[in-house]
């Protein structure tokens, strides 16, 4: 019934649309809503409980009525009304059931996407190509001309170490085939076939849950725990003091350490392990939204030039918009771009650009059934051109700079409770004095209307939609400055 009037409402949208309605804000109600005693209320409480006779429910918060949710707004199976500052972990573009969403899903043109799945490896659509350039090339970061699609951010950043591993070896080969032993020995897992090279990743990093990945994952015990790992080196990511004006120097010494750091491993494991790539993201997001300068990002690039290391950019949270470039690495002006660049989330589909040397020689070796999925490539041609008609990511960036001018107000005003207020675009932090008391400042957020998370072990991390705009901004600000006052 819901779903119906949603469509209705879509199939009657005048042409000429209002600016409200083109950021899909018309539909929004006027602010967060809470009708339920507790939060979760009684509904979202038996569902999870139904649910744990099938399957363990311990990270499930709130179950969510996805056909009344609309624009930045959450609603939940109780009718409670959140301003949502998280977008399921950072991967909604334009919020709820956007128009121009709802529309792509319509169009008949598109329902064959939809309904038949291809295993895009073997038998891809015949639009397939032009699909890519309308969606993931037309937003290509600079310099990078191909393309793999894959469906998350774990496989994308698996995929990627392997084309950093093909990338090395074909270089160490001089170009040659591999030999009967190289192949014969690959096959039981031993070398010369299976080399001992080596992924350099960060202290506090995040990239991904599988094997691999999470070999690349140093950001809480509990992903980790009881897994087999790789002897892979882990350098000293950069640990700023802020705000970042008045600890120029101490910052600047920190950069100096963590490069120093990576210089140091990758001739180290030179011998035992040597380093085919290092992974980075340009904020570290799960980790607890440590960020380090655009002239760090720029030394650890002609680092890893000078040291013949694929240089890969975890793109997969900061990408997509919500720092006001598409691409976070693009604020690094970075001369030489890197090699290979991750995504997912908020692309809606996973997958990774990347140099034209990382293109692996032969077919199957980055391959799976699927690869990717061409209705997301759709949504997101659809995504995409609302963010450049509506200019969303100067949107990010004003939205962005009223937010983080007015959370350093609050950090001012509650100085004690609240400390470290750092972001890009509206993908912004702030820590507290303890992990109890993020845990609290998230639970009363929470009881006042706003979905919000945390990351790292004491920080509250906002990740809102691109249609997150100043007068949401303000409805988050009354609330925390509240929440400091009231429940600190
Ligand atoms: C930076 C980064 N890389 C990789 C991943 C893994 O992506 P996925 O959860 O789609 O596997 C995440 C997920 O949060 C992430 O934040």
């Amino acid at each position: 019934m819901e779903k119906c009037k949603l469509f209705q409402s879509v199939i009657n949208l005048p042409y000429f649309m209002s600016y409200n309605a083109i950021r899909n804000l018309s539909s929004e109600p006027n602010g967060p809503k809470i009708v339920t005693q507790d939060i979760p209320g009684p509904k979202s409480v038996s569902l999870k409980k139904e649910l744990s006779y099938l399957q363990n429910p311990a990270t499930v918060q709130l179950f969510i009525n996805y056909s009344k949710s609309t624009g930045n707004y959450l609603y939940d199976a109780d009718d409670n009304i959140f301003l949502d500052v998280y977008n399921q972990i950072s991967s909604m573009p334009l919020g709820y059931n956007h128009p121009a969403l709802l529309e792509a899903v319509k169009d008949p043109a598109n329902i064959e996407a939809f309904v038949n799945r291809p295993a895009l490896g073997v038998l891809p659509p015949s639009n397939f190509v032009e699909k890519l350039k309308a969606s993931l090339m037309s937003i290509a970061p600079p310099g990078l001309k191909e393309i793999q699609t894959m469906a998350c951010g774990s496989c994308s950043n698996e995929n990627a170490f392997k084309a950093a591993c093909f990338w090395y070896k074909y270089k160490e080969r001089g170009g040659k085939a591999p030999t009967d032993e190289d192949l014969n020995s690959c096959m039981i897992n031993s070398s010369p076939g299976s080399p001992a090279l080596s992924i350099l990743s960060f202290h506090g990093g995040f990239h991904g849950r599988t094997f691999g990945a999470l070999a690349t994952t140093h950001s809480k015990p509990i992903h980790k725990l009881d897994v087999p790992s790789f002897d892979w080196p882990i350098a000293y990511f950069p640990k700023y003091r802020y705000p970042l004006e008045d600890f120029e120097r101490e910052n600047a010494a920190e950069d100096s350490k963590s490069l120093s750091h990576v210089a140091e491993l990758i001739d180290q494991y030179k011998k035992k392990s040597p380093v085919a790539g290092l992974i980075v993201e340009p904020i570290q997001a799960e980790g607890g939204d440590n960020h380090a300068s655009d002239n760090y990002f720029r030394n650890l690039r002609k680092l890893c030039l000078d040291k013949g290391v694929a240089f890969i950019c975890d793109e997969v949270q900061t990408g997509g918009g919500p720092t006001g470039k598409f691409w976070a690495h693009e604020y690094w002006g970075l001369e030489i771009p890197p090699d290979i660049v991750t995504f997912s989330k908020k692309m809606l589909t996973g997958g990774y650009f990347y140099r034209d040397e990382f293109r692996p020689r032969e077919g199957y070796r980055v391959f799976n059934t699927w690869l990717g999925d061409p209705s997301k490539m759709v949504l997101l041609q659809a995504v995409i051109k609302v963010v450049k008609e509506q200019n969303l990511l100067k949107n990010m960036e004003t939205t962005g700079n009223h937010l983080l001018k007015e959370m350093k107000n609050i950090e001012k005003k509650h100085s004690g409770k609240l400390f470290n207020v750092r972001g890009r675009g509206t993908f912004a932090a702030m820590d507290f004095q303890t992990p109890e008391a993020r845990d609290k400042a998230v639970k009363a957020l929470h009881k006042r209307g706003i979905h919000c998370g945390g990351s790292g072990s004491k920080t509250l991390r906002i990740r809102t939609a691109l249609i997150f705009e100043s007068k949401h901004a303000d409805i988050f600000l009354n609330q925390l400055d509240k929440t400091l006052t009231e429940d600190f």
